[in-house]
């Protein structure tokens, strides 16, 4: 018989905590310092974040970087700048952060939700085509827990109907599909620097783009709608003050240093434990490698619970008993976005266009069951911990292992 469990009293797996996010040296606090001791912490007067834009940029091949604030407003602002209109429609995924979907109705849109890919959790290409109306005007694809989306499939409807691509890449920093980093793959791409995120400065977002125009677009909405060559007080555009601070752009050119190397580790440890938990019955890895995705950022490891192979206990409890080993695990998102009551119950204000094109649309009646499935069997474990050691990575499956051995006492588990 398997060792008692944890959370009902047992020795635990592992006491050792797993790296602590963010990570920072002698490196973050002599640039903090530096930006501090110069008195110019703004960027319209300093150089850290245009430096920081221009090896972001370069980092991820992409050939423009506007820093703003989040990851939110980098969505909102790259919505304003593909030209959408007000009550234009953007196919979003349901299995996101809230942001994927509410900068659409920021940017006066209509959020339309097309159901996810069963193995990659993923916005599902064979589902877009029947979500597309002529007031159809933007894909916003997720790199979802870091793994690309089918952007090839995505692209060709996209340009088949003249739609624009703006990739969410909250959490895909390091990410590549076919070999090629995410963010300029489609017209305009979209991260955060929140603090979760892979690369953090505890707020902020950039949008990437190879396009002159958007791009240029973009640079303007988030400095108060400036043009190039303008005045400080010439405004053209419906912009605002989105700025990040040179503070922020100096720490994140210290965290881009480290990402490169932190991102083979998590990748190389992603891939590990894919092989590892695969042999447990009832979890299942997600897929990788089948729809173009190569390196996977790994912002969170996802996979499968199948709560029947474990004497019908509960997700929730399965990960509270891994959690009690010593391996942070958890349920992600709880519900499809469109669930939320933001967009079940229209709470949208005056501020949408879908009163006046889509008066019918009615959030209620959506239903993705994927996303729905997804929401029940999904576990989560973070990126820092993927940053560990191979032995960390074998903590993890023993920990996983010993409540499967234990699944008859998971029942009890509340
Ligand atoms: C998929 C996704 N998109 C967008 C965002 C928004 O980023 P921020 O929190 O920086 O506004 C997040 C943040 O968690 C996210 O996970």
């Amino acid at each position: 018989m398997a060792s008692k469990l944890a959370i009902q009293g047992g020795t635990k797996v592992r006491t050792k905590p797993y790296p602590k996010w963010p990570m920072a040296g002698k490196e973050e606090e002599d640039a903090l310092i530096r930006v501090l001791r110069s008195g110019t912490w703004g960027c319209t007067q300093g150089s850290e974040v245009g430096k920081f834009e221009a090896a972001f940029a370069k980092y991820q091949d992409a050939k423009h970087g506007i820093a703003v604030v989040n990851g939110t407003v980098s969505l909102r602002l790259a919505l304003m700048a593909s030209g959408i209109q007000a009550g234009d429609e953007v196919i979003v995924p349901p299995y996101t952060f809230l942001a994927t979907a509410s900068s659409v109705v920021e940017a006066n849109g209509t959020p339309v939700f097309v159901d996810i890919h069963p193995d990659t959790y993923n916005l599902d290409p064979d589902k877009i085509e029947a979500a597309i109306t002529p007031r159809t005007r933007a894909i916003i694809p997720v790199h979802v827990a870091g793994l690309a989306a089918d952007m090839d499939r995505i692209l060709a409807i996209a340009r088949r109907r003249n739609l624009t691509v703006i990739e969410d890449c909250a959490h895909a920093h390091g990410a590549t599909y076919k070999g090629r980093k995410v963010g300029a793959i489609g017209d305009m791409g979209s991260f955060s620097f929140q603090s979760s995120k892979n690369l953090t400065s505890g707020e902020g977002g950039i949008i990437l783009s190879d396009n002159d125009t958007v791009a240029a677009m973009c640079r303007s909405l988030h400095n108060c709608g400036r043009v190039e060559g303008g005045t400080w007080y010439g405004h053209r555009n419906p912009g605002g003050n989105y700025r990040m601070t040179e503070f922020q752009g100096a720490l994140l050119s210290c965290q881009l240093v480290r990402l490169e190397e932190q991102a083979v580790t998590r990748d190389a440890n992603g891939l590990y434990l894919d092989k590892k938990l695969a042999e447990i019955p009832g979890l299942q890895p997600m897929a990788r490698g089948r729809f173009g995705e190569t390196r996977h950022a790994y912002h969170l490891y996802m996979f499968r619970y199948d709560p029947d192979t474990f004497g019908g206990a509960t997700r929730e409890a399965f990960c509270k008993a891994v959690s009690a080993e010593g391996v942070p695990c958890c349920g992600g998102y709880p519900v499809p976005l469109y669930r939320q009551p933001l967009f079940a119950e229209k709470h949208f204000g005056p501020f949408t266009g879908y009163r006046s094109t889509r008066p019918e649309m009615d959030y209620a009646n959506v239903s993705c069951p994927v996303c729905e499935q997804a929401c029940k069997a999904a576990c989560w474990i973070t990126q820092s911990v993927l940053l560990g050691s191979r032995a960390d990575m074998d903590d993890i499956v023993a920990a996983v292992a010993k409540v499967y051995e234990n699944r008859a006492e998971l029942a009890s588990v509340r």
